[in-house]
């Protein structure tokens, strides 16, 4: 049996494929660097809900009904901030989606997909003690998060960045959090506390909960001259480097060229990337040395980190907006799978001890 179900195929899906072997990532038939420089996050939502929420979807509309789905849920943000009150912003986050069961006249997809941001940027601001500030609607998912958070307008290269960073985690195959909505899903339970609890496997360290830890890392490491020695000793001593290796991809993930390109255009720090850069090198070929064979390279958590850190992101808050591009995703495969897949139940094999005979 593959451990981890490595390997296994567990269902057909429209939605997206992941190439390891090429580096390639594809949403509904369309390569993730063009999602992201082409259609940003509101056209790559239109794709993945195509045929499940409606049919004939494009960018504008979801741009429209998103819009409208954040002044929604606007009203129902009391109540989320008071639920994820004194927690950390993915359980907080969690929280705050469990208290909402409907938004009058929305799909649940378009009803989660827009509470996410409003919901995370009213969190953040309350552990600052500052009041939540009501959306734009007449502003993308990207911008309006940026000015929801800050209270201000975000610059459009900003903006632009955060928009890029969301297309790109959208989707991506059966991976940890995805599979656990489908599961979810497979009980009829509907679309969102299939979210809901897809949210609570995407914290984890090995999957989305290492873009801070990067940062923590880049920090400790501290100067170019500790970069080598930094890193063989945690790989010596047998930690994990954050931000490289990948189930899937046995070479580059190709959202991480996608994440350092909008790093990049918005030109904060070059000495901060040209850092990571070379971390990033000297981590790829220690990698090789030290776990020969494993086909170690970058993933989209190393770029986020920088990302997310130019935006002027809190750390503890990356993985949070990781779930609200991720959340068209999950919406998308929830509903693909209580359309189209059976109950997920899968057998064990039973490996503890037989019932003593009768004496
Ligand atoms: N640093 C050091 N060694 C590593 C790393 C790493 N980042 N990743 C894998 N390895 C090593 C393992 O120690 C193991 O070595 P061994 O065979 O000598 O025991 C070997 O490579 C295979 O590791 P597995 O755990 O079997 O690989 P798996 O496919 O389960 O791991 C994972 C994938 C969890 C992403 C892993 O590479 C990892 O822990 N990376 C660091 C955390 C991280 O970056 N997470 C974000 C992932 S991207 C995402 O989910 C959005």
């Amino acid at each position: 049996m593959a451990g981890g179900l490595d390997g296994i195929v567990a269902a057909d899906t429209v939605l997206s494929d992941v190439d390891g072997e090429a580096g390639r990532l594809v949403i509904r038939g369309v390569p993730v660097e063009v999602l992201a420089a082409r259609d940003g996050f509101e056209g790559v939502s239109a794709r993945l809900w195509e045929g499940f929420v409606a049919d004939g979807l494009d960018r504008a509309q979801v741009r429209d009904v998103l819009g409208r789905g954040r002044v929604a849920a606007f009203a129902h943000v009391a109540k989320a901030v008071a639920a994820g009150a004194g927690l950390e912003p993915v359980p907080a986050l969690r929280a705050g989606l469990a208290t909402l069961t409907e938004l009058t006249g929305f799909h649940p997809a378009y009803a989660f997909t827009a509470a996410a941001p409003v919901f995370l940027a009213a969190l953040l601001r309350q552990h600052d003690g500052l009041a939540a500030i009501a959306p734009d609607p007449s502003l993308t998912t990207a911008q309006d998060l940026l000015r929801m958070l800050r209270g201000k307008q975000a610059a459009p290269t900003e903006a632009a960045a955060l928009d890029a960073y969301l297309t790109t985690v959208s989707d991506h195959g059966f991976n940890a959090s995805t599979f656990t909505a489908r599961v979810v899903a497979s009980t009829q339970v509907g679309v969102g506390p299939s979210a809901v609890a897809a949210l609570a496997a995407l914290e984890g360290p090995l999957h989305g909960g290492a873009p801070g830890p990067v940062l923590d890392m880049l920090d400790s490491i501290g100067g170019a001259e500790n970069i080598k020695p930094w890193l063989e000793s945690r790989l010596i001593s047998g930690e994990r480097l954050m931000g490289f290796g990948h189930r899937v991809y046995k070479v580059r993930d190709p959202r991480a060229d996608v994440l350092k390109g909008a790093v990049r255009s918005l030109s904060r720090d070059a000495g901060r990337l040209a850092f990571a850069e070379q971390v990033e090198a000297d981590a790829i070929a220690i990698l090789a040395r030290v776990k020969p064979g494993r086909r170690l390279d970058t993933n989209v958590e190393f770029y986020t980190a920088l990302l997310l850190e130019a935006l002027a992101i809190p750390r503890a808050a990356f993985t949070a907006i990781f779930a609200v591009g991720r959340m068209a995703g999950w919406t998308a495969h929830a509903l693909e799978q209580a359309r189209d897949g059976r109950l997920i139940r899968p057998l064990s094999r039973y490996v503890g001890p037989l019932p003593k005979e009768a004496a």
